[in-house]
């Protein structure tokens, strides 16, 4: 058994005074000391000494780095970039001028958030071939696959920023090396990312319903051109609706960044092998597609879908409490009230409404939302809705089919990652990334050749076996 004694209080009596805690091994009582740093956080390091290793499936509470890109403070409901309330950021600020917020730290002036929009809108156009390869992908292909592998592909076009071909070290800074010259490569990129995600979301998007793709135009703000580059026609004057692209807008700000979540992770995690940015943010894109993340706004829809009318909802919900199923949207590691973004999304909801109507599944949601909230089970779980319980019924009125609805998260969600992306290459603490296992496995065993062995007691002998598909049936064994 271990026993840990924290020596000086949370804020110590003494300011000179140094906090720590003290563990002792019961099996060999060796103490060891190890220092509470800024924070309050400890170095799992440190019980090395003790031969002992920090076992956290799920990083429940692993902190992987410091940040100062966002803040969440999960009891009160507050999530705030770089010091700015989500809420004031949502209605003041453009999406790029966020985007400028996450990646430099601080809001720019009018002549910098010109020069940041010119920069970005000159990297939107997509060279001919990666029009062409997704052009090849089939015609019910699902976005995000489409679009995952796009934006790895996108890395083959850019030689100059691959460190596998350039060196490992070409988006570090040193003593040896031009500094400035590293930061233009560094946004050189982030600039090819922001510009082209759009064009690749809205092509992927007109593959899908057959429709010749749009080229991006410089005239219009960033989700105004995105919507220009899904919708127009033959329109010569064509503008999205201001109220939507706005609505829309506010969304893609609040979706922007999240700090340490799974796809975040995933960006630092890939990027601590020092990948490029596009392999990085396909890794990331990959964490981002599922259920469990941003992809549960897809599958709250299909709940909603599912459920049908307000009558079935307590049937429903009974099932979610027999852990038959999952109340989507709802729940979150971090905040336990109200997500702030989720109020958000209301509000952006009933703008959306007054133009085009209301969606008729807000009523099923709003009841779920009441019955959940008053229920003892997700009380006491301190469960409530998360950004994804509304949001698709948003994209669901603005006409977004739901396996779109990822899609619409990754694109804000760049900016964030390049903000993380930027700030780990900046860390002298980083790492390559890489966990430590319990192995419970077999010690040692004696190879048996393939003629002695006895069948296999796999776990999964059975699925094995049962792995014949139609096709396979319909052909001689011969
Ligand atoms: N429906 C029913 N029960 C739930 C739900 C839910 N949506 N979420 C959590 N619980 C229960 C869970 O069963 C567990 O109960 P018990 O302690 O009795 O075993 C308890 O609440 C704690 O949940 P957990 O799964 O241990 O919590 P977690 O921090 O590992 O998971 C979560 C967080 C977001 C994955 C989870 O709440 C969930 O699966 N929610 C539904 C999916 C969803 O809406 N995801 C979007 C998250 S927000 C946007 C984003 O990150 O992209």
């Amino acid at each position: 058994m271990l026993s840990t004694n924290l020596t000086s209080a949370t804020a110590p009596s003494n300011p000179g005074e140094k906090r720590f805690l003290e563990v002792k091994d019961s099996k060999t009582g060796k103490i060891i000391k190890i220092n509470v740093e800024e924070g309050n956080a400890i170095r799992s390091v440190a019980f090395e000494q003790l031969d002992l290793v920090c076992l956290d499936p799920g990083f429940m509470n692993t902190a992987i780095s410091r940040s100062s890109i966002s803040y969440i403070d999960g009891e009160k409901g507050i999530l705030r970039y770089r010091g700015y309330d989500i809420e004031e950021l949502a209605e003041k600020s453009s999406f790029l001028e966020v985007a400028f917020l996450l990646i430099n730290g601080e809001l720019p002036d009018r002549n910098q958030l010109n020069l940041w929009e010119e920069r970005v809108t000159k990297h939107s156009y997509l060279h001919e071939n990666m029009v062409t390869l997704l052009k090849q992908f089939r015609y019910d292909a699902h976005p995000m696959g489409m679009v995952i592998s796009s934006i790895a592909a996108m890395g083959t076009f850019y030689e100059d920023a691959n460190p596998s071909l350039q060196g490992s070290d070409l988006f570090l800074k040193g003593a040896d090396k031009d500094c400035v010259k590293v930061d233009s490569l560094r946004f050189k990129q982030i600039y090819r990312i922001l510009g082209k995600l759009p064009t690749i979301a809205a092509s992927a998007y007109r593959h899908r319903i057959g429709k010749p793709y749009n080229n991006p135009v410089n005239n219009l703000n960033y989700t105004g051109n995105f919507l220009y580059m899904l919708d127009r026609l033959s329109e010569v004057n064509y503008h999205p609706n201001p109220v939507l692209a706005r609505a829309l807008e506010k969304l893609w700000i609040i979706h922007a960044e999240h700090e340490m979540n799974c796809s975040t992770a995933a960006m630092r995690h890939l990027s601590s092998s020092r990948v490029d940015p596009y392999t990085s943010i396909a890794g990331a894109s990959g964490a981002l597609y599922g259920p469990l993340h941003g992809g549960a706004c897809e599958a709250v829809l299909h709940m909603l879908e599912e459920i049908g009318t307000k009558e079935n909802i307590p049937k429903f919900i009974e099932e979610v409490k027999q852990r038959k199923k999952k109340l989507m949207g709802f729940g979150h590691r971090i905040y336990r009230s109200y997500d702030p973004r989720a109020k958000i999304v209301k509000k952006v909801a009933d703008e959306v409404f007054q133009v085009l109507g209301k969606e008729p599944m807000i009523e099923i949601a709003v009841e779920l939302e009441q019955i959940a909230l008053n229920d003892p089970y997700f009380k006491e779980r301190k469960l409530y809705p998360n950004v994804d319980f509304y949001t698709g019924l948003v994209y669901k009125c603005l006409g977004f089919p739901a396996d779109y609805y990822p899609v619409l998260f990754l694109i804000p969600r760049c900016a964030g990652w390049l903000a993380h992306w930027i700030e780990s290459l900046e860390d002298p603490e980083v790492k390559i990334f890489r966990p430590k296992q319990v192995y419970t496995g077999i010690d040692h065993r004696k190879y048996v050749p393939l003629n002695h062995r006895k069948p296999a007691q796999a776990n999964n002998a059975d699925a094995l076996r049962s792995f014949i598909s139609p096709m396979s049936k319909r052909r001689s064994n011969d």
